[in-house]
């Protein structure tokens, strides 16, 4: 089994060498062992509140200062991206939530409250009142698509974004923001949860009337199969939907959600990247297994004790099998290898790449089996 201090300790020493080279920059995935920079190349990338985020967590361990300043650059080359209504999408929450709010939770410093706040005001504006849900993506000039077919869709990917709506809630005493996110996350319960436990990805409704319309596989195999990542955001979204309301049925949902998850993983504990496609056609996801691990931590500490052992012992598993077989070399930048973008993938190494998210929900889940709590 895991030597969590030692696998924690070996991750935070490459997180803080990493950083001596790219500080503030902002990385994605690595190529020959490095990582790319998204500063200059998309500033709006969903994934891009990763790194601040890893750095915080890191910060949390270590108290070293450099790490808190890196963050901190990260977040104000976010600043380009907050203020470009073209370009922004639904997953403000990943990149506000655990850059600005982790560090305004710590300095209480009016310019990170300030950017969570408009980034929630973001989220909030995309609700559809009809169908009560948070569109997902953008498409004003999407060569070759229908006109407005994204304000069609909602993505199970969606509930890690709404802890940031509980926070603006909480923070400015208007319960607005947590309405929406209760509301969504209701839609999700009736739309996109197989009654296995698994989940779809794409769910599009009429936007005028709400009616529910049918679901898209994304980034999965097939419109109703269960794309691993998707299941892990569900296991996880949803489980931080019953933290922060207090829900019972969001709480039933969430370990209906990790018992398919934990009881369908192939014997290395880390998924396939579709539960349901064709056993020939398959690759892993470290990322699933990491953001999972995470997710099904806490929910270890909202179940009843009796049920406690068997999410945690799932989570040690799935950590296990990480630290054994998926850590990339010390030449490398990253912390895991083999994770995957998409099932039908673009290019060959959407397949099998490092992800910033998988490193930074490994930390989180390593930090959380130590008894300690993640940004989300
Ligand atoms: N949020 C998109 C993904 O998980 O790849």
């Amino acid at each position: 089994m895991i030597d969590t201090s030692k696998v924690l300790g070996h991750c935070l020493a490459k997180v803080t060498k990493t950083g001596s080279r790219i500080q503030g920059r902002i990385p994605y995935r690595t190529f020959d062992g490095r990582f790319d920079d998204w500063t200059d190349k998309d500033i709006a990338w969903w994934t891009n509140g990763f790194w601040p985020g890893l750095l915080w967590l890191a910060h949390g361990q270590t108290k070293d200062d450099r790490l808190a300043t890196w963050a901190k650059e990260s977040e104000t080359h976010l600043d380009r991206a907050l203020y470009d209504f073209f370009e922004l999408h639904h997953d403000v929450g990943f990149m506000w939530h655990i850059s600005s709010v982790a560090r305004y939770k710590l300095e209480h410093n009016k310019d990170s409250l300030r950017r969570g706040m408009i980034a929630a005001s973001v989220l909030a504006s995309r609700f559809n009142l009809a169908g009560r849900y948070i569109r997902a993506w953008n498409n004003w000039d999407i060569p070759g698509k229908e006109k407005g077919v994204q304000v069609k869709w909602a993505i199970i990917d969606c509930l890690m974004n709404l802890p940031l709506l509980y926070w603006a809630s909480e923070e400015s005493k208007d319960p607005r923001f947590s309405q929406i996110a209760i509301a969504h996350t209701e839609t999700v319960l009736k739309n996109f949860i197989h009654p296995d436990g698994s989940s779809r990805h794409i769910v599009e409704f009429d936007p005028v009337t709400g009616a529910y319309v049918r679901c898209h596989f994304g980034q999965g195999y097939a419109d109703d199969s269960a794309w691993s990542r998707g299941c892990s955001w569900l296991v996880h979204g949803m489980t931080l939907g019953a933290k922060y309301t207090g829900r019972a049925d969001f709480l039933a949902a969430a370990e209906h959600a990790a018992r398919f998850f934990i009881e369908n993983l192939p014997e290395d504990q880390v998924p396939w990247s579709d539960f349901k496609a064709p056993a020939k056609d398959q690759f892993k996801d470290s990322s699933a297994a990491a953001i999972a691990a995470s997710g099904i931590l806490t929910l270890a500490e909202l179940v009843p004790a009796s049920r406690k052992a068997y999410y945690v012992d799932a989570a040690r598993r799935m950590l296990t099998s990480l630290a054994t077989n998926y850590l990339a070399p010390e030449s490398d930048e990253a912390l895991l290898l083999h994770g995957s973008v998409l099932y039908h993938v673009k290019e060959p190494k959407d397949k099998d790449t490092s992800l910033i998210y998988g490193d930074y929900y490994f930390v989180e889940a390593l930090i959380k089996l130590q008894g300690g709590q993640g940004l989300f």
